[in-house]
């Protein structure tokens, strides 16, 4: 833990909302950490010019004066990562807000003595073996921390050697010694640095899906485990519930969602969403495996520029344990609209609509952090990283949006007149993309599921062409269709509403297998089929459209969310019931 480095102290001279000026402050390097006046409020050198250097402060800069003392800490913004972080929640400075057990900026080493991290006992059982070398990345032993996650107590960065020492198995707080690595001690928690990516050995190239339980996406816009995501989308069209569903129901180990700038009350959902609702494949509480950044938007601004780097350091650091997890930012715009109040205030010459020149290099910064990789260890894990985008009046040519579209592999884009008219979630299937679609179809095919890409293909083509006859039909009116025409509007609308359509709210329809997604779209696409042979033989467009396909549109709710059984057999009866028609 570092400690305040005395004798190095300035003076702050200006202060205008989050900049601070600070004259004197000795032998300052760029990203450090200094704790501002009576308070210890944490502020990072972003701009050194002689004696003179400029901080962006992370909290409130009330009550901070001329004059008060600036002391540099030697660390840069830093989080204490140990075990205790699932199912909690902490400000964008990894606070507390809870009853969590960490204290984690490095000028807070004296707080760390806070009563709750020194009570909280944890059982470390080792698992290597003294006299061995060891290098970073190596497990050291596990504690157990919460529902299925186990906690690996890895060698930190830039420590190897001989492990001289290694406990036996005991009851340890946080910053007990449970090894010696090289003369060096090391304890169950260790400050990360949060701007730096923690390192791993490699990136693999392969591609594996993350399955999100929402159908749009896995159907037709899959997300590939380590690849970044955005959700653009004016207000109100849904990215919030959107990145709730995929907090509870994407299969990772590991969730952080970062709430930035948005409102309170949406944390407050996520918890007791997450609170209430049982991990079907642990069966464990989702909470048990989710840590909960929350700097909502009565906050202080800055601290979203920490929430969002804290943020994705807390994924790295499970991925680092092995696992597969997922960081959630709704949404990178308020940040965004941070880094540029900030800039404004610094006097930079703005750029387009007032954002500083770096936007873009910001924003590639937080996404370039996901990736699928071999670990220091030498397992396989993930970082996924899924950021919303606030477009001001849903301008989606504004460049927060268009900046994010060029780091992402995923873009799912939110259409407010999909939203208008209830179509929820509102993914724009003309306005997104998703680049690693025919990767996914491989590992579709490569494990059990052949016909994935294939019925992709199909769905992509009715939509295109339903939206093209809808157009027409507006213009010269459907009845004037030929009949093979009539059916692809048909088959488009049943397609939008039986399959591409989730309810969130719904116990049957709010999350849905990869089994029972394939289920519904092969129900629409063969009942398509069914309705295009009959035509061919001259039966009327009209007695086809007559047809009750209710139990199409039905199948998605009357199923269970991985009943992929019930869904056939409802095929099946439609099937039966198309027949008659011949
Ligand atoms: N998948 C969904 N199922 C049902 N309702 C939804 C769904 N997605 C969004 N909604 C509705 O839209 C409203 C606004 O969504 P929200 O996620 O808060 O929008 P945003 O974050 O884009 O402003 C929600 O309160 C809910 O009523
Ligand atoms: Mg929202």
């Amino acid at each position: 833990m570092e400690r305040i480095a005395g004798g190095r102290d300035g003076a702050i001279v200006r202060v205008s909302g989050p900049l601070v000026e600070v004259e004197g402050a000795k032998d300052l390097s760029m990203l450090e950490l200094l704790a501002l006046g009576p308070r210890s409020i944490s502020a990072e050198t972003v701009a050194i010019a002689g004696t003179r250097a400029t901080l962006q402060a992370y909290e409130y800069t009330g009550g901070l004066k001329a004059g008060d003392r600036a002391a540099p800490t030697g660390g840069q913004l830093s989080a204490l990562l140990g075990p205790g972080l699932l199912g909690q929640v902490f400000d964008g400075l990894m606070r507390p807000l809870s009853s969590a057990p960490l204290w984690l900026t490095p000028e807070r080493a004296e707080s760390a003595a806070e009563p709750t991290v020194l009570t909280r006992e944890w059982t470390f059982r080792p698992e290597a073996s003294t006299g061995t070398r060891v290098g970073t990345g190596d497990v050291l032993g596990t504690v157990p921390e919460s529902g299925a996650v186990v906690h690996r107590v890895l060698v930190p960065a830039g420590v190897s050697g001989e492990l001289s020492w290694l406990a036996a198995e005991c009851r340890v707080h946080v910053l007990d010694t449970v090894a010696v690595v090289d003369g060096r001690n090391v304890s169950l928690a260790e400050p990360c640095p949060v701007r730096r990516p923690r390192p791993f050995r490699s990136r693999l190239s392969d591609t594996v899906p993350l399955h999100t339980g929402q159908r749009v996406l896995d159907l037709m816009f899959p997300v590939a485990r380590g690849a970044a995501a955005a959700v653009p989308g004016g207000f109100g069209t849904g990215k919030t519930m959107m990145l709730q569903q995929i907090a509870k129901w994407s299969d990772a180990d590991v969730i952080v969602y970062v709430g930035c700038g948005e409102r309170g009350n949406e944390m407050a959902d996520v918890l007791d969403g997450l609170s209430q609702l049982e991990d079907g494949r642990t069966g464990g509480k989702l909470i048990d495996r989710t840590v909960i950044i929350a700097n909502t938007s009565n906050m202080p601004m800055m601290a979203r520029e920490a929430s969002i780097f804290t943020g994705i350091t807390v994924a790295e650091y499970y991925r680092d344990m092995g696992y597969n997890a997922v960081v959630i930012a709704d949404s990178t715009s308020r940040w965004a609209e941070a880094l540029r109040e900030f800039a404004n205030r610094n006097g930079d010459l703005p750029a387009e609509e007032g954002y500083p020149a770096n936007l873009a290099s910001e924003l590639a910064a937080f996404y370039e952090r996901a990736g699928r990789v071999t670990t220091l260890g030498g397992t396989t894990a993930s970082v996924t990283v899924i950021g919303a985008v606030s477009p001001p009046g849903g301008d989606m040519t504004e460049p927060v949006t268009t900046d994010s579209q060029r780091f992402v592999r995923c873009l799912w884009t939110l259409d407010r007149d999909l939203a208008y008219s209830r179509h929820y979630p509102a993914v724009s299937w003309t306005g997104s993309f998703a680049r690693d679609a025919d990767a996914v179809g491989s590992w579709h095919a490569a494990n059990g599921d052949p016909g994935w890409a294939g019925r992709r293909a199909r769905a992509a083509a009715l939509l295109a062409e339903s939206d093209r006859l809808a157009e027409l039909a507006d213009i010269i009116g459907a009845s004037s269709l030929p009949g093979h025409e009539r059916v692809a509007l048909l088959g488009g609308r049943l397609l939008r509403d039986g399959v591409l359509m989730q309810n969130a709210l719904s116990p049957n329809d709010g999350f849905c297998s990869a089994g029972k997604g394939a289920a519904l779209l092969d129900l629409v696409l063969d009942v398509v089929d069914a309705c295009q042979a009959l035509v061919a033989r001259g039966v009327a467009a009209t007695t086809i459209e007559q047809t009750d396909l209710g139990p199409v549109l039905r199948a998605r709710e009357d199923a269970g969310p991985a009943d992929a059984a019930a869904v056939r057999a409802r095929r099946d009866e439609v099937l039966k019931a198309l027949e008659v028609l011949r």
